[in-house]
């Protein structure tokens, strides 16, 4: 493992992007949510979408150079086509609209359809809180990988959700799958040859098994939280595909892969009570949630901090890059025919400023 300065896999994303078609300053974002991911400690979202998103340039389901359009709108609800551009833009494009209409009108809604792979969802929300809006976005994957509870076989895809809340300094962060963990988790595992807690999915037969690479060869993925995560899934499912007009896990056509239907809600609380008021509540609650006792070997967390915490500390000490996704990272690069200097800072050979560690992470 070496670590990498933030700043350094932004400008490799940025020049990756670039080279594969996006505008600078569209590849500058994509790879800011990317790396945003891996800051905020969620590796299954981080640089290894580097990879990903360029096979999918390749073989044509981002196209590179399209731009999310507003097709309908009101003043409090707007519907995104994503023209099949980069899904972050897409995403991006849901909140902004949903927060400049909530700015006006206190709350609006936005669906987006024909939406590539978004990536870290909490990115979109987290954005809205820091300016002060409670951000909500519901999403399908119309990649079925999720069994559903008492169920056999993969049905649905991992159906994220997030909720944002501005409380004063960091936002409370909700963001997560409806899967016990999200899919990126078990190939990340298995890229770097470790074993899965068994629980997280079940193998072809639906067994048991610690072993990530029994998911790619026809297991399926467990959804969180019993009957209860389960409704959440569908919620997702209803909201993500049938409300926005995206493909669901049950339609029987197949790319592109991926596809994230969006379904995003802002709300300005100025309107229900004074923001200072709201927050001091916020901090009220949550300083007593923090200071409740904690059962032994167990420390009391609210959404959001694991993020923030794990976000200074790389911010600090670099983004650990495995061995594997490094060698990977340069291969594109070369293919892509990148700056070398950028390459000679990932092969751990600082050049012109660029620095690299070495260490393991603490
Ligand atoms: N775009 C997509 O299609 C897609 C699909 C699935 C997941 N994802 C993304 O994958 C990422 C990882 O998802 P996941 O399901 O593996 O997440 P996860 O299981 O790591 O859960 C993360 C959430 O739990 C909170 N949390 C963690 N530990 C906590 C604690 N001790 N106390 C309180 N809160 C705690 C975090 O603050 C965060 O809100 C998310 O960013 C999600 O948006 C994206």
């Amino acid at each position: 493992v070496i670590r990498v300065p933030a700043e350094d896999l932004m400008r490799l994303g940025t020049a990756l992007f670039t080279a594969l078609g996006a505008a600078e300053d569209k590849a500058r974002f994509i790879a800011e949510t990317i790396v945003e991911a891996n800051l905020t400690g969620h590796d299954s979202h981080g640089v290894i979408y580097y990879l990903t998103y360029a096979e999918r340039v390749k073989e044509g389901y981002i196209d590179p150079r399209a731009e999310p359009m507003v097709e309908r709108e009101t003043p409090t609800t707007a519907v995104i086509n994503g023209c099949w551009g980069f899904g972050q833009l897409t995403a991006m494009k849901a909140m902004e609209v949903a927060v400049e209409k909530a700015e006006r009108s206190h709350i609006a809604a936005v669906t987006a359809y024909r939406c590539n792979h978004v990536g870290r969802v909490g990115y979109y929300t987290a954005w809205a809180a820091r300016r002060g809006f409670i951000a909500m976005m519901f999403l399908n994957v119309g990649h079925p990988i999720v069994t559903v509870y008492g169920g056999r076989g993969r049905v649905l895809g991992t159906n994220p959700l997030s909720i944002a809340i501005p409380t004063g300094g960091d936002p409370f962060l909700l963001d997560y799958a409806t899967s016990i963990v999200a899919h990126g988790k078990v190939k990340q595992a298995l890229l770097e040859g470790e074993r899965i807690p068994r629980g997280w999915i079940r193998d072809r037969e639906g067994r048991e098994t610690d072993d990530p690479a029994a998911l790619e060869a026809g297991g399926w993925l467990l959804p969180f939280g019993g009957h209860k995560g389960y409704c959440l899934q569908l919620v997702n499912e209803l909201l993500g595909a049938a409300l926005t007009g995206s493909r669901s896990g049950l339609d029987p056509e197949e790319g592109p892969p991926s596809t994230n239907g969006v379904f995003a809600i802002a709300v300005k609380p100025e309107f229900f009570i004074h923001p200072k008021v709201f927050e001091e509540r916020c901090r009220m609650i949550l300083d007593g949630v923090r200071r409740c006792e904690a059962e032994a070997g167990m420390r009391i967390m609210i959404p959001g901090e694991p993020e923030w915490e794990t976000r200074r500390r790389r911010l600090r000490e670099g983004i650990p890059i495995p061995e594997a996704l490094r060698r990977s990272l340069i291969a594109l690069a070369e293919e892509l025919g990148v700056d070398e200097g950028l390459m000679e800072a990932l092969m751990g050979k600082p050049k012109r400023g660029l620095s690299v560690g070495m260490d393991e992470e603490s």
